[in-house]
């Protein structure tokens, strides 16, 4: 299969370019802002008039300042609603395939439990309604072979990131405060990676047309940021105390939801996919990465 996968430079699409050697029995095109300049739809349609014939697309760019979005509404919505519908509708026309990140905050964090695919969404800031008006694009345009893929609390070697700014702060102070009252699950991006990879490769995806759905993929388990920077340490021998405080006590301009936990069922079922759990995978991230972490 050609495989086209965007956002090259950021967290995910670094984390996809790790594995392709794996794959090497499919031709991947990676395509970054350079390439493919996902802020106005006329630049889709200049470079599919150049080359559309693709298999898959893997749609790994997207606007993720949370806080900047606040001021930015008119920026994610293009990149994360107005520039997904056109892709939707250029893939849907081509018989393209289509894996759509999205993500957590498209939930209000009110639910006591798991969050199913199919529980309701109500964001509460700007990025995840513009992240809600990208899957409802989607799901409007493309009735068939989208997947759209929710996530949440991305890390990985590349790019800024909460375990990477726990890892700086922890080694330049002996105590910090972080946030105790938001509940989720981190998800360590070469596992998303991995899965992604996985489920383009099986012939359940790639031989045949599929209904459009939602899953939901995270690290398995549950935490909070207070906690998750308490293993950080405790797994990197930093002497850093972590003070729990609450949400209301942190300056980030965006509201953040309470509890987006995801369930995984789904997922896992369907293409037989077994995810770690969010400590096994942050024991084998920072393990992996002791000695260039000085380098970050
Ligand atoms: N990070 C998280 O915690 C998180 C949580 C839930 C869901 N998600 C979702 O997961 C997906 C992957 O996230 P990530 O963490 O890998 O994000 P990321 O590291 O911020 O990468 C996003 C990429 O999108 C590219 N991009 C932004 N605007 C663009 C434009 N106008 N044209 C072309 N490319 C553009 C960026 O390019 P530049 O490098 O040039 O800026 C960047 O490489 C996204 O859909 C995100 O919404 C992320």
């Amino acid at each position: 299969m050609k495989i086209l996968v965007t956002g090259k430079n950021g967290q995910l699409g670094r984390s996809i370019q790790k594995f392709i050697s794996n794959f090497n029995y499919h031709e991947f095109i990676l395509v970054g802002r350079e390439e493919l300049d996902l802020s106005s739809s006329k630049s889709i349609s200049k470079y599919f008039e150049i080359d559309s014939h693709y298999d898959v697309i893997i749609n790994c760019a997207a606007y993720t300042a949370v806080d900047r979005a606040e001021d930015e509404i008119d920026l994610a919505d293009e990149i994360n609603h107005q520039v997904v519908k056109k892709l939707a509708e250029f893939t849907n026309k081509q018989n393209v395939k289509l894996i759509h990140i999205s993500t957590d905050y498209v939930f209000d964090g009110k639910n006591q439990s798991l969050y199913l695919e199919s529980d309701h969404p109500n964001p509460i800031n700007v990025y995840g309604k513009s992240k809600l008006l990208g899957e409802k694009a989607i799901i409007e345009t493309m009735p068939n072979n989208a997947m759209i893929i929710r996530t949440s609390w991305v890390y990985s070697e590349f790019g800024n990131n909460f375990v990477k700014t726990m890892l700086k702060l922890g080694s330049e102070n002996n105590e910090i405060n972080v946030v105790s009252d938001q509940l989720g699950s981190p998800t360590y991006a070469s596992d998303l990676a991995e899965a992604i990879l996985h489920i383009i490769s099986n012939d359940n995806f790639s031989k045949k047309s599929f209904p459009t759905e939602i899953f939901h993929f995270s690290n398995i388990g549950e935490t909070s940021w207070s906690d998750f920077a308490t293993e950080i340490f405790k797994i990197s021998n930093l002497n850093c105390k972590v003070h729990p405080i609450k949400s209301g006590q942190y300056s980030g301009q965006a509201k953040r939801p309470l509890n987006t936990t995801l369930s995984k069922d789904k997922i896992t079922k369907q293409f037989k996919i077994r995810i770690p759990t969010w400590q096994e995978s942050l024991k084998e991230f920072l393990d992996r990465n002791r000695l260039v972490v000085d380098l970050w």
